[in-house]
């Protein structure tokens, strides 16, 4: 069976992180949130994957090359806009051709995988297989409804409904056969102006089509939002092996799982794990964690951060205690000058600060 990975779209949520990155490219424990997609595709025996991409097809094509460091086949397909789930099937008709696919949304985190998944949609033939779970607020995603005869037979689907008729949400993978062309032709853009892949969907259901769906338990992160991202890393955290290669002196304390790359120097902090901090990263007097990836190359001095990630290049310096918080690519986050009572912020567009004084 083939894979369609979605890497293309705008990723409006995750805005500032999203004007100068893809978001599928954030790191999770310091590593992109695509890598656990390509892994997961991997582990289910998958090779041949079409990776759709948009703008940033750059950057991503950088980082996951051919595919060849995951045991995959990549083939890039340039989506000119993100015009919706359904369209990016429509951009990969040709590389799909008439085979059976796995569509994979490429900013989801399955840490379990999709080995059963596809191993059942192997099995028991339908034209298009659902991965359903229970959330607390459907509003914020596609919506399933089930046969109340047949738990497993589909009869409605909404994309972000007001009013939703399940808790069952949709989670980013699906399983296809060749009949789903023909629905996202047949569908039109809907009120966000996007072809919707729940519309699809419901289409394939109206024509009478076998729509079949399994409920999971296993955990899920759509990391589409700041919050959804940092719970993700802390999933991955809670799996950490430990190792530290990097170099920490003997005023520093380092307790729990943590790693630390090649690289890194730790000087006269406390290390509280489950941590990551990645290769060439300096962190002087400071406390780290729980719970914080510190990405290859940033600087962290007099500081105390937990439950938070760092991304590569940020500079911390003399903050008394950072939580819950996503620091850009480069970001200096930095004391004002001693005599100075105002706050003073060069942040870029749609950023945001939460500030305590
Ligand atoms: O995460 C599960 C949810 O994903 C489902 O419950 C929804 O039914 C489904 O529509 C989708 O909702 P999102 O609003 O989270 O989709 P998002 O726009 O974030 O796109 C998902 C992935 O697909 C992401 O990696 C970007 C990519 N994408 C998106 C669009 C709109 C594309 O490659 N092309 C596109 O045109």
């Amino acid at each position: 069976m083939k894979a369609l990975l979605l890497a293309g779209g705008t990723g409006s949520r995750l805005r500032p992180f999203t004007h100068t990155g893809a978001k599928q490219l954030l790191p999770i424990a310091n590593r992109p949130v695509l890598f656990y997609a390509l892994d997961a595709l991997a582990a289910a025996g998958v090779t041949e994957t079409g990776i759709v991409v948009g703008a940033h097809e750059p950057e991503i094509r950088h980082a996951a090359g051919d595919g060849s460091a995951f045991g995959l086949r990549l083939t890039y397909l340039r989506q000119e806009h993100p015009l919706g789930l359904a369209h990016a099937v429509l951009v990969a008709r040709d590389f799909l051709g008439d085979d059976d696919f796995l569509l994979y949304l490429g900013d989801n985190y399955l840490p379990d995988g999709v080995h059963g998944f596809l191993h059942r949609a192997r099995t028991t033939p339908a034209a298009a297989r659902l991965l359903l779970t229970r959330v607390a607020d459907p509003t914020a995603f596609g919506v399933a409804q089930l046969d109340p005869a047949n738990d497993e037979r589909v009869i409605g689907l909404e994309e972000k409904p007001e009013r939703p008729r399940s808790d069952l949400a949709l989670v980013g993978v699906y399983a296809f056969t060749p009949a789903v062309h023909d629905a996202v032709r047949a569908i039109t853009p809907s009120a966000r102006g996007e072809l919707e892949l729940t519309h699809a969907v419901q289409w394939m259901i109206e024509q009478g089509l076998p729509v079949r769906a399994e409920t999971t338990t296993a955990p899920w992160r759509d990391t589409g939002n700041v919050d959804d991202m940092l719970e993700a890393n802390r999933q991955v955290l809670d799996t950490l092996v430990g190792t530290v290669e990097g170099k920490v002196d003997a005023c520093s304390t380092v307790r729990g799982r943590v790693s630390i790359a090649e690289g890194a120097v730790v000087r006269g902090s406390r290390i509280t794990g489950p941590v990551i901090i990645g290769a060439g990263a300096v962190v002087t007097g400071s406390h780290i964690g729980p719970y914080t990836a510190v990405a290859e190359g940033c600087r962290v001095e007099d500081s105390a951060i937990a439950h938070s990630v760092l991304l590569p290049g940020a500079r911390v310096a003399g903050a008394a205690r950072i939580e819950d918080s996503l620091i850009g690519r480069g970001a200096v986050v930095a004391p004002a000058p001693a005599l100075s009572r105002a706050h003073r912020l060069v942040i870029g567009d749609h950023s945001k600060v939460h500030l305590t004084s």
